[in-house]
């Protein structure tokens, strides 16, 4: 079976054929056509599109990183893509997405689909080369499900473990009406660090708080191709930091738009509309056109789903997040 970039599988299946080989440019229009159609399609249909857009420009005939499972009848059975973040400093990661075709979901097809794609991870984060022998940071897969209970199941069969859930919402536009009286300043060299402080505050409460440094923080914050600094706002009062919301924002992508990446406000300052005025003002700055407001909260966060529902977000789906810590530091 094939895991690599340019070989062709072939996995039997009650008498038919099935071959799993890496994404093509030429497969994009098919993605995109099962993106809508199968559950969680939307997400692999993002990771895909960026790792297009990594792509193109150089003659690549395949899509390094990708899986997928021709269907003998035409399209697709399964489609994967691993991604290893180049920008998050505490570990190194690689990201698994994946749809299954309704059809197979929960099958004998779809674990074995789901090994290759681990196995396609590994190769990647060179563990089984380097097993991280030189490593200062320990080497991770994350697998991310849409409510996929069989999947998970079978992801822990394999030592991965729940780490956590989140919750994707989007709006047309926030509906909000709040203003903040104090300064709301936007990311710049000479602001990042209190953006850093009410980062801190707001999130020191939140379970699971990480710790980073400063510099660490940073570059989760702005990790993203899409980092909006001018729709960044720190708010401050006095001269102290009492809340921030990092944006990062793809108008034409219909399904991130302007994207709230975190959203935070220091305990003493809370329930007094801090977090309110800092949509308000990231709904009056996000141009007309762009045709959605997105963020992801995490299931265990009952607060901010309050604030965001107030504000006009729905849920659109759980996302489920699997790890393994591959080789320790
Ligand atoms: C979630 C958070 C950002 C809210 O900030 P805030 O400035 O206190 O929020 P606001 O005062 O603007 O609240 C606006 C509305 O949200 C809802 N809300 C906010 N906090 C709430 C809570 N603890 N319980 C229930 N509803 C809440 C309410 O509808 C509130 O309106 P109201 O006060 O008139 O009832 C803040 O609690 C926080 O920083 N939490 C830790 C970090 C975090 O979880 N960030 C979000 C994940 S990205």
């Amino acid at each position: 079976m094939a895991t690599g970039d340019t070989s062709e599988g072939d996995w039997g299946r009650e008498g038919s054929r099935l071959v799993s080989r890496p994404l093509t440019p030429g497969d994009v229009e098919e993605v995109a056509r099962l993106a809508s159609r199968w559950p969680g399609g939307e997400a692999f249909d993002a990771a895909f599109v960026h790792a297009l857009d990594t792509w193109s420009g150089a003659q690549v005939d395949h899509l390094p990183g990708t899986l997928a499972v021709e269907n003998p009848a035409g399209g697709f059975l399964a489609l994967g893509s691993v991604t290893v973040s180049a920008d998050v400093l505490h570990e190194r990661r690689a990201d698994v997405r994946f749809v299954l075709h309704p059809d197979v979901a929960g099958g004998s097809l779809a674990f074995v689909f789901l090994d290759a794609l681990e196995r396609q991870a590994l190769e990647r984060l060179g563990v089984s080369r380097a097993a991280g022998a030189d490593a200062d940071v320990p080497s991770v897969v994350r697998f991310t499900l849409i409510e996929d209970e069989a999947v998970a199941r079978h992801l822990e069969s394999r030592g991965f473990a729940f780490a956590h859930a989140e919750d994707d919402m989007a709006c047309g536009r926030p509906e909000v009406e709040a203003a903040f009286d104090g300064e709301l300043l936007p990311w710049r060299e000479d602001t990042a660090s209190d953006f850093f402080r009410a980062y801190e505050a707001a999130f020191g409460t939140r379970p699971g708080f990480p710790a980073w440094s400063e510099r660490v923080w940073r570059a989760f914050a702005t990790e993203y191709d899409e980092f909006a600094p001018t729709l960044s706002r720190v708010a401050v009062r006095d001269g102290r930091p009492l809340g921030f919301l990092i944006t990062a924002l793809a108008p034409d992508d219909a399904t991130t738009g302007a994207h709230i990446v975190q959203v935070g406000v220091a305990p003493e300052a809370r329930r007094r509309g801090v977090a309110r005025a800092l949509i308000a003002d990231l709904a009056r700055r996000v141009p007309a056109d762009v045709p959605v407001f997105t963020l992801s909260v995490n299931a265990d966060n009952p607060s901010a789903a309050a604030l965001f529902a107030s504000l006009g977000y729905a849920t659109r789906q759980r996302r489920s997040v699997y790890r393994k810590v591959v080789s320790a530091s």
